[in-house]
């Protein structure tokens, strides 16, 4: 009995000679009438398989020849080392079709084809997510998300974070109105979230330091590179810690992935044509501080028409960090710029205590957080200027009455993080099935 193997454990290990069962899709074929070459894929990698009338009679033979790309197969051959780059290929003495191409679909979904067929950025492509899935470069995009997930679980349990579950259903806005989407709920009104964090602070006194990679809802009108209406949030709540204490976890984090990348996905990113040496410049070097104010004065300086008070958008920050070669933490946004939860500055309270990470190549914000309002009466000052309705915040003003202490912490836009790691030029290639303005489907 032929044992089953992964592709690229043939590619790695020592089998020549030997009789495998390989289980995959056909990627790609081409061939006479007497010897058929496939080249078979899985999850791992490629390898080509020789296909001799001969060796598999007529019937298997003739099935295999009228396949198309995309077919599943279950194959038996014998591995053969090739004078070739790619080291091995099969030569089948087995094969068997187990799930066919419908003939009547209209393309073949190789790489080539699926972005030949309308261009790149099509609507195309995105109708047939399902699909193009399979292909190499989404594929890739996929581990890649996979390494990033896991390295932000692994960062933040390797210190003793909890991880914590925060609803999705909720009363009020954390991030500002006019992006939060609105659901009908039994005769009243809900939102998506727009962010876990103020269910955090609720736990905060529980659990001190507390983490989540949930998805967060923003009603996001306009289609941007940067923007989705649902996407992954790394969040975290620390007691007892400022700024400059949660600035070091967000560093923390971004070097950790960048790093965990390098050792994972060195092929991934060598695929995707990724320059090494920058994401080592990633994960070792210190990110360094700017002020808001700072950041404006260079903005100004360059002829860009900013006042202060102004938050920061995409346009700006992309000049901003044209600069930069690693990424930038901007802190002490303006009050009047930011939400009600961002804690004045003691030493100015024109000022908040926050900061933004800005990541390089042209990317922009990637993390936001900072110190949190944290007595009660300074919070109701805040809800109030800001003329939010106290009602939906009303457990969060609580948890001020019962032993408030200083606190803080952010949120880091995992697909974000994604695509500039993975040098995208759209957040949409680095997940499955993006969510915008005009889509929800497939
Ligand atoms: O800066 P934001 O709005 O901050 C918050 O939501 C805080 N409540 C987080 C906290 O302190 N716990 O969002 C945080 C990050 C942004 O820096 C960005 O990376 C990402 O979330 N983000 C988005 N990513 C993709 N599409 C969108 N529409 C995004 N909106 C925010
Ligand atoms: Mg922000």
């Amino acid at each position: 009995m032929a044992k089953n193997y992964w592709i690229g454990d043939i590619h790695k290990g020592n089998f020549d000679g030997q009789e495998v069962e390989l289980k995959g899709w056909i990627y790609r074929t081409r061939g006479s009438n007497k010897i058929h070459f496939l080249v078979l894929r899985d999850s791992t990698g490629v390898i080509q398989c020789v296909i001799k009338r001969d060796s598999v009679g007529d019937e298997s033979f003739d099935l295999i020849k009228s396949s198309l790309i995309e077919s599943s197969i279950i194959l038996k051959g014998l591995v053969e080392v090739t004078d070739r780059e790619h080291g091995y290929e099969i030569q089948v003495n087995n094969i068997e079709i187990i799930g066919a191409v419908n003939p009547d679909r209209p393309f073949p979904i190789t790489e080539s084809a699926m972005l030949e067929a309308e261009g790149g950025e099509s609507e195309f492509l995105l109708d047939n997510r399902h699909l193009y899935l399979r292909t190499s470069r989404m594929t890739t995009m996929l581990k890649i998300r996979s390494t990033i997930f896991g390295t932000i679980h692994s960062y933040f349990r390797n210190q003793d974070f909890i991880e914590y579950q925060a609803p999705n259903f909720v009363a009020g806005a954390v991030e500002g109105g006019s992006t939060l989407f609105e659901v009908p709920y039994f005769g009243k009104k809900a939102y998506l979230t727009q962010s876990w964090q103020l269910y955090a602070e609720a736990a905060m006194p529980a659990l001190e330091r507390l983490y989540t990679i949930a998805p967060s809802f923003r009603a996001e009108k306009s289609r941007t590179r940067r923007h989705l209406t649902e996407f992954w949030h790394a969040e975290m709540e620390v007691a007892w810690a400022s700024n400059e204490e949660i600035m070091k976890y967000g560093e923390g984090v971004v070097r950790a992935t960048a790093k965990n990348l390098l050792e994972e996905r060195e092929v991934e990113l060598n695929d995707l044509g990724r320059d090494l040496e920058l994401i080592a410049r990633y994960a070792d070097s210190k990110y360094p501080i700017m002020r808001y104010d700072e950041a404006v004065e260079i903005l100004q300086g360059k002829g860009i028409d900013i006042d202060w008070g102004q938050d920061l958008d995409y346009s700006k920050e992309k000049i901003l960090t044209a600069d930069f070669d690693v990424p930038h933490f901007l802190t002490h946004y303006p009050r009047i710029a930011k939400p009600f939860y961002h804690r004045p500055d003691p030493e100015d309270p024109k000022y908040v205590l926050c900061h933004d990470l800005l990541a390089p190549e042209g990317y922009g914000e990637i993390i936001g957080g900072g110190e949190r309002t944290w007595s009660e009466e300074e919070i109701l000052e805040r809800i109030d200027e800001e003329g939010t309705p106290r009602e939906p915040y009303e457990f969060y003003i609580d948890t001020r009455r019962y032993g408030g202490v200083p606190h803080g912490g952010f949120g880091l836009g995992v697909d974000r993080v994604c695509a500039w790691l993975a040098g995208a030029d759209h957040i949409r290639e680095v997940i499955p099935f993006p969510r915008d303005s005009r889509r929800v489907t497939p």
